[in-house]
């Protein structure tokens, strides 16, 4: 966690408020493998990261709650009583949504002030938007008392993204903010939350995020419609949720499905696969094998699922061509933000200028570096 941010947002809570706020850290998240699967009640192995979003919190007296966005430079002042979704709203739509999801499960909520900022890059697929959510939802339930277990939490996170935000998300996101483990990643069966976090030894390599800087808009109406393809499918194959969907039965069942259905079906099963094989590769420290699994879902990412986009595809493509990477893979919904990439560390420095220069040249803009550590969950800061 970053101190100099605690401190930021602390510093701005009381200049603003001029009270002794409550502190709450959640942290935005990576995942190893596993993409699209979390919503089909599939597998996922994503870690918790350093980076993420600092809330400062406290009751107040006035009839009016206010919300400030550190890093925007924002101020949000509205009432309890009517809380409802605002058209592009941004990021209140995120607060707005976990008031109103706290509201319907009949809990109570007095006006408080809140202040947040963080240091996850917006729009990288880090999940700054569960680390909003979870922040918000974890300083409300420990501000007022309300009892709610992490559990419960994540889901109301879960629901303010889908009916605030308009994403029907999964849960992997809010699940890995709140639930993150130090130095591990998480296998998480997403269809009972089931969980068991693996320590990871990278050996001689390392784990490098490239942000292609671009986050192209179709991002949001594709997932929702891709979720509902695969809804489709399930029902055709008259099953809950692909994760219990076989290749076979599928193939069976092509005559009735479009091509693009198949596809996507295809991909999905073939995916949830992986994260189980993935999790086998790194309980035998088998790198190279992590790394070829993470090459696999790309491609399923890029050619069966179509989530991915010309600069993804472009960071991969020099990732294989590369003697330093044995891995990389397109990370979270798709569409930009950024690639995942296993580098051998003492050849890492050298493969960034390889990369700047040959992003700078195919697309005239930079891409950026980010190295994490797997951590904590959300938090109280003491
Ligand atoms: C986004 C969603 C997650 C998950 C990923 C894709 O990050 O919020 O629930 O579906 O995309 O794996």
């Amino acid at each position: 966690m970053n101190k100099q941010l605690v401190k930021n947002i602390k510093s701005e809570f009381k200049k603003f408020f001029s009270s002794e706020p409550l502190m709450v850290f959640a942290p935005g998240r990576i995942n190893l493998i596993g993409e699209h699967t979390d919503y089909n009640n599939g597998f996922v192995l994503p870690a918790a990261i350093d980076k993420g979003i600092v809330v400062a919190i406290q009751k107040c007296e006035a009839n009016i709650t206010t919300i400030i966005a550190h890093d925007v430079d924002e101020r949000y002042d509205f009432s309890l009583n009517t809380i409802q979704p605002i058209a592009n709203g941004g990021w209140k739509n995120y607060v707005l949504g976990v008031i109103g999801e706290l509201q319907k499960t009949g809990k109570h909520i007095e006006n408080f002030n809140l202040v947040f900022g963080g240091d996850i890059p917006k729009g990288a697929g880090l999940s700054s938007s569960a680390a909003i959510e979870n922040s918000v939802v974890f300083a409300i339930n420990e501000l007022f008392n309300l009892g709610l277990s992490k559990t419960e939490m994540i889901f109301v996170s879960q629901k303010a993204e889908h009916n605030y935000v308009g994403v029907k998300c999964g849960i992997m996101d809010q699940y890995t903010s709140m639930f993150g483990k130090k130095n591990a990643a998480i296998l998480l069966d997403c269809e009972n939350l089931e969980a068991k976090p693996i320590q990871i030894n990278l050996q001689q390599y390392q784990l490098l995020l490239i942000n292609t800087n671009v986050n192209h808009n179709l991002a949001n109406s594709a997932y929702n419609e891709r979720r509902v393809t695969c809804e489709n499918v399930s029902k055709k194959l008259g099953i809950t949720s692909l994760r219990h969907a076989h290749e076979n039965q599928l193939f069976n069942l092509k005559n009735e499905l479009t091509e693009l259905e198949y596809q996507n079906a295809l991909f999905v099963i073939q995916e949830n696969q992986r994260v189980i094989d993935a999790f086998n590769t790194i309980k035998n420290e088998n790198i190279s094998g992590l790394g070829t699994l993470l090459f696999e879902s790309h491609a399923g990412l890029q050619y069966q699922y179509n989530v991915s986009c010309t600069e993804l595809d472009f960071l991969v493509e020099k990732a294989k061509e590369s003697r330093v990477v044995v891995g990389a893979r397109m990370m979270g919904g798709g569409f930009g933000g950024c690639t995942i990439n296993l580098v051998e560390t003492n050849k890492l420095e050298k493969f960034k200028d390889q990369i700047t220069t040959k992003y700078n040249q195919k697309f005239n803009t930079t891409c950026s570096f980010y190295n994490v550590k797997l951590s904590e969950g959300t938090t109280l800061i003491s």
